[in-house]
Parts: structure tokens; C-alpha cells; sequence
């Protein structure tokens, strides 16, 4: 089978890299990949907005199946776009990519069919906001940007001052664009977060080895919201009982909920969980695998991707059974100096051939390309994820953590705290 990868980050390397280990992959294709993609997959040009030009080119290659990994083309419809063409794919629906396209749709969604979340408000002036703060929530307030802004469009605001600034930058500066027009304001939950994610054909479900992200730039969660700095994978990271809450009270509402409305999600769905003193609440749906946690994700995942995709496809997911390793998995994200601010590219990294050498560890690109004499550089804010397997956490950890002593790029930086 041919098979297409639609993304370029260190997720759609832990992608082209499992789906190079199937029996059924006979070409591997990725649009428009990076520096690590191009050692597995031959790497094609694409427009990750342009959905249209996706399904030219998958026609093109003659691609067998299509896997998306990033928000931008799902948002844009790429399955539509596919299935006027004919094309497999596993991606949502644009109507079911809205749960990650609006933060709004997605709470009123929420709210619509009583799934525990933060109560919330939705706000399309900063004066509608400032009025609605004042009169429903106290600080720590939360604020995020209704549409997409790459995972850095939230922020948690502790007094006026704060959350002057933040309106400000969201919705007077628009330095998210037009994902800043309306704002939800909501309120702040505590607790240990965890990403779950599912395989869905629409009806059935397959829950995805849970994983944990570590999203602010700095140890100690210090710092700025990031796209992820690190992440981890162990059996028991949600226990059964807690599991089984999760399934009743999230997972099994959402997919009904989107049934009900006439716009079942097929895909990966990533559900961002707070497990707060009143039980797992949602903070957020992405519709599709996370980056980093797929890079942990997949390193554990011991059956087909490729028939796990057609099952989904074929919307026979509820007899197959997904196998997962017993063992633990680390990714630690080597970034740019300044990430999630602004940074510098094409700084020359060495060390990663030593690196992968590290028993357990594999190296998967993120924002990397070639230089003209064919060296690999940086070319984005999260550079590499070093991700090691092994029988425990801490094995994990200290494997990932060796390799990434022996990366080197100018102003690297990364969290030493990953997993620990
Ligand atoms: P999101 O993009 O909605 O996942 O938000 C990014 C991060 O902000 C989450 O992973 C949380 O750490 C934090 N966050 C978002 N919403 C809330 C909330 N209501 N209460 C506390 N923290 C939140
Ligand atoms: N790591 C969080 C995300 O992919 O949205």
C-alpha cells in the first residue's frame, strides 16, 4: 500500500516511522516532512491549507490511505476534500475538526451534553469580557483564544493587571490573528492533567496508551504555554477506576453528543483531562494525535498502524484489538533558543547519529531541514523529540536524557524535568 502523511513535525516522524514498520506499507510518502522524514519517507511538496492541492497530490502519488497529523487541514476540510475524490483518509470531518477549530464550539458542545469541563464564557469584545469576569469569575481566571493558535493561546491570569494584558494581546493585537476575534473566559481548574486520546471510527472506540505533555517552556512548569516540551507514556498513568469514570462520563457522552448532531468524528480524538477534586473534567478536545505525546505514544504501540487506520476507514474498529508494550516511554523536545517567543533558524545540530546509538532511544525530527552542503539545521521552534523506551520510567527518562547530552545545536534548550 501507498501511504501519505500529511504534516511535518516530530509527530509525523513518530508517524512515518511506525507506519514504515508495517508489512503493508509498500510506499511511504510525506507532505512536506523535515530532515528525519526524508530518511524514511520520500518527502513531497504540499500546503498543509491548501486541502485541495492534499487530494491533487494524493491522487497524484496514488496514494492508498492518507493520515493527517496536523489541526490546519482538518479545519479546512481535507476530508471532504478526499472524499470527493474518492480518497482514503483518516481525519474528522470539518464540522467534527470544529471541537478543536473553536474553543467555543467546543464548550458549548461540552455544555450542550453535560460533560464535566470548566464553567465558561464566551466573549467577542473586551469590554463583554471585563463585564463577564467581573461578574462570574474570580482570579485565577483562564483565557484563550476561540480558534487556533498552535497551543499558545491560553492564559491563566491572576489579577486585573494580567488580565488587562491579556485581552490586550489576544484581541487588540491579534497576535494570534483572527483566532483572537472572540475570547473564552473560564474558570481555573486544579489537578494532574493527562492527555487521553482514542482511535474512533464514529461508533467504536479504542482508548490510545495514555500520555502525559508538559506544555510551559520551563522546569518547574515555569514559563510560557508551549506547543509541548516533553511527554511520557506508562501503563497505570490513569488507573482502571478512573479509566472507566473517564470512559463513562467523557469519552462515551462525546461520541454520542456527536452522533446526535449528525457529525461523527472519525480519527484520532485527544481529549486534554483535569483530574480535579470533582472528578476528570475536560479542558480541551484536539482532533487529532498530540505532538509531543504521539512521539511516546508510538514508540509503545505494537500493533499495525496501517491496519488500525483501515479499521478505522472500514469502521470495523470495535473487533480489533490494540496491543501496547508493557513498557515506559520518554519524549524530551530539544527546542530553539527563545521557543515559544521568537527564536533563530538554521543553526547547524550535531550529535544526533551518537545520540540514536543510546540503547532504547529513537531520535524523531520536528523543526529540522538540510543546509545546501546537506547538514541538518534547525528550521523551527521545537527542533527535535529524543524518545527513548524502556522497562521503566526512569530507565526511560535516563536514556533520553544520555542522548540528549550528546545533541548539540547553538542556544538548544530543554526541560530537565521531563518525566521525573
Ligand atoms: P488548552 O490549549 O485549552 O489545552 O490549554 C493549554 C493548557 O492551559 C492546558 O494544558 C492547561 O495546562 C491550561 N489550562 C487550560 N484551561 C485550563 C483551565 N480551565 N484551568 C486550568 N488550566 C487550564
Ligand atoms: N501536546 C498538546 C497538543 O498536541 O495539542
Amino acid at each position: 500500500m501507498k501511504i501519505l502523511v500529511i504534516g511535518s513535525g516530530g509527530r509525523e516522524h513518530a508517524l512515518c516511522w511506525k507506519f514504515e514498520q508495517s508489512k503493508h506499507t509498500t510506499d511511504l510518502y510525506c507532505a512536506p516532512g523535515n530532515a528525519g522524514i526524508a530518511e524514511v519517507a520520500t518527502c513531497v511538496k504540499g500546503n498543509l491549507n491548501d486541502v485541495e492541492g492534499l487530494a491533487e497530490l494524493a491522487e497524484k502519488i496514488g496514494a492508498d490511505l492518507t493520515f493527517v497529523g496536523p489541526e490546519a487541514p482538518l479545519v479546512a476540510g481535507i476530508a471532504e476534500a478526499f472524499a470527493a475524490k474518492n480518497l482514503r483518509i483518516v481525519a474528522p470531518s470539518k464540522t467534527a475538526a470544529q471541537l478543536e477549530g473553536s474553543k467555543i464550539f467546543a464548550k458549548e458542545f461540552l455544555a450542550r451534553h453535560r460533560i464535566p469541563t470548566a464553567q465558561f464564557a464566551a466573549c467577542d469584545s473586551r469590554d463583554a469580557a471585563r463585564q463577564a469576569r467581573h461578574s462570574g469569575f474570580q482570579f485565577p481566571v483562564v483565557v484563550k483564544a476561540d480558534g487556533l493558535a498552535a497551543g499558545k493561546g491560553v492564559r491563566i491570569v491572576q489579577d486585573q493587571q494580567e488580565f488587562d494584558e491579556a485581552l490586550h494581546a489576544l484581541m487588540g493585537e491579534r497576535v494570534f490573528g483572527e483566532a483572537g476575534a472572540r475570547i473564552v473566559l473560564e474558570e481555573c481548574l486544579f489537578g494532574r492533567e493527562a492527555s487521553l486520546m482514542i482511535f474512533t471510527d464514529g461508533s467504536a472506540y479504542q482508548i490510545i496508551a495514555p500520555a502525559q505533555d508538559y506544555k510551559r517552556a520551563y522546569d518547574h512548569d515555569e514559563g510560557l504555554n508551549t506547543g509541548g516540551m516533553g511527554s511520557f507514556s506508562i501503563d497505570g498513568l490513569i488507573d482502571e477506576a478512573l479509566l472507566e469514570r473517564c470512559k463513562r462520563e467523557i469519552i462515551e457522552p462525546t461520541l454520542q453528543g456527536l452522533n446526535e448532531e449528525g457529525y461523527p468524528f472519525c480519527g484520532v480524538l485527544y481529549i486534554g483531562l483535569m483530574f480535579t477534586e470533582a472528578g476528570p473534567k475536560v479542558i480541551e478536545y484536539n482532533a487529532r494525535f498530540g505532538d509531543p505525546e504521539t512521539q511516546a505514544i508510538l514508540v509503545r504501540l505494537e500493533s499495525d498502524l496501517v491496519e488500525i487506520c483501515e479499521a478505522i476507514v472500514e469502521k470495523r474498529l470495535a473487533a480489533f484489538d490494540v496491543k501496547w508494550s508493557a513498557e515506559a516511554s520518554v519524549c524530551v523536545v530539544a527546542a530553539s533558543g527563545g521557543y515559544p517567543g521568537e527564536f533563530e533558524k538554521g543553526k547547524e545540530i550535531h550529535g544526533i547519529e551518537e545520540a540514536s546509538q543510546v540503547e532504547g532511544v529513537t531520535i524523531f525530527h520536528a523543526g529540522t531541514t538540510f543546509n545546501e552542503d546537506a547538514q541538518v539545521i534547525t528550521n523551527g521552534g521545537r527542533v527535535l523529540g529524543v524518545t527513548a523506551r524502556a522497562r521503566t520510567r526512569q530507565e526511560a527518562r535516563s536514556r533520553a536524557y544520555e542522548a540528549l547530552g550528546k545533541i548539540q545545536f547553538e542556544r538548544m534548550h530543554y526541560r530537565r524535568d521531563i518525566a521525573d
